[in-house]
């Protein structure tokens, strides 16, 4: 008995020691501890034994017991940790290795346009403001004179939100709400720009139905239609990077401006491309249409709790991508929201190249 006791701790402990993953382990387990297992049988043979003998058996089979559980406990942890341990070896990341190989992330020509149209406003003294995608009905139509009956609000192509709201909720239509956002949140003089999201429901080769705007507001005293034109020109100008932008405002209606305009600049077609410069009178030249733009309407100075009397303004919008598209030469809008790793890295931007002013804000 008692050899045969030493021989299956030795013959436990050993098989323990060699397992080799924690399901082997457990098998052992079952086989010594569990219902049927060895070392539980032993101690069932406690019970038929006379006292002596299980005085003198009963501290062996005990002993047994705890040394097995002992042993099988030690494993367990030691199995465990070299699980974690070989874990933790294959998630390494060594942030100090060179990203060769590894495709570098790119700046999207939008965040690229927006930079630098910051760049250049920033540079005429006006701030960047921003306002909620998720608008109320009030601020994107109604304070901008698109009074609930007003065709305007069919023409957006709304996306309403579902649910019962204080006021009626959608996906702004346009960034034009955050002039008014603007005006009831600061003092005149103001003089800002809001680039951002808009959404409506519309989708082909030059609509999506999120795409970029940006929105351009002046409010002060004596403002009139030559400033507009004047700062269209200058941001047009540092732009395109060219002197020989010309203008065209061409009548037109907004509800919240009055009178509109929409800007047209020239351009020639070079080598079956249109290439934004010159006259679009000139001879193998066009117009294209850029901008909406006008004097800020009275009712809406008014709405946003101005006093129109006092205060006067212009106000312009454009779609970033539509720019970025015309700078860049892309003409298809589609793939910008694509996420397709070969277009960005090819119209991508280097994070490094920061447009600046003095170096061509294209840089
Ligand atoms: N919000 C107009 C649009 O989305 C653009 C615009 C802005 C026109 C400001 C005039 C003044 O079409």
């Amino acid at each position: 008995m008692t050899t045969d006791l030493d021989q299956l701790r030795q013959n436990l402990v050993a098989s323990i020691d060699a397992a080799t993953g924690l399901d082997a382990l457990e098998a052992i387990r079952v086989q010594a501890l569990g219902k049927q297992g060895a070392i539980t049988g032993l101690l069932k043979t406690l019970g038929g034994m006379s006292p002596d003998e299980r005085q003198a058996q009963g501290p062996r089979i005990h002993g047994l017991r705890e040394a097995v559980t002992g042993a099988l406990a030690a494993r367990k942890d030691a199995l465990e940790k070299a699980a974690l341990d070989a874990r933790l070896a294959g998630e390494k990341l060594d942030m100090t290795l060179p990203v060769d190989g590894v495709p570098a992330g790119s700046v999207h020509p939008v965040s690229q346009v927006m930079d630098e149209l910051a760049e250049i406003f920033a540079d005429l003294g006006f701030a960047v403001a921003s306002g909620p995608e998720i608008e109320d009905d009030w601020h994107n139509f109604t304070a901008l004179n698109i009074p609930e009956t007003h065709p305007a609000r069919a023409m957006h192509d709304t996306f309403y939100l579902a649910g019962e709201h204080e006021r009626p909720m959608v996906l702004r239509t346009h960034t034009s709400p955050v002039q008014i956002r603007t005006m009831m949140a600061n003092k005149p003089p103001i003089r800002i720009i809001a680039p951002g999201r808009v959404y409506r429901s519309d989708s082909d080769a030059t609509h999506t139905p999120m795409f970029h705007q940006i929105e351009g507001l002046v409010i002060d005293k004596g403002i009139t239609l030559g400033h507009l034109k004047w700062t269209l020109e200058t941001f047009l100008k540092a732009f395109f990077e060219r002197d020989d932008i010309v203008l065209r405002l061409r009548p037109s209606y907004f509800p919240f401006t009055e009178p509109s305009a929409e800007v047209d600049v020239g351009f020639t077609w070079t080598n079956g491309k249109r290439v934004i410069g010159g006259s679009g009178d000139a001879a193998g030249g066009g117009w294209m249409e850029v901008l909406g733009s006008g004097m800020v309407h009275r009712k809406v100075i008014e709405a946003a709790g101005l006093d129109p009397t006092e205060w006067q303004g212009f106000a312009f919008g454009t779609g970033v991508d539509r720019l970025a598209m015309l700078k860049y030469g892309m003409d298809d809008l589609r793939p910008f929201f694509d996420g397709d790793l070969r277009w960005l890295k090819h119209y991508g931007f280097s994070a490094l190249d920061v447009p600046t002013l003095s170096g061509g804000v294209g840089a």
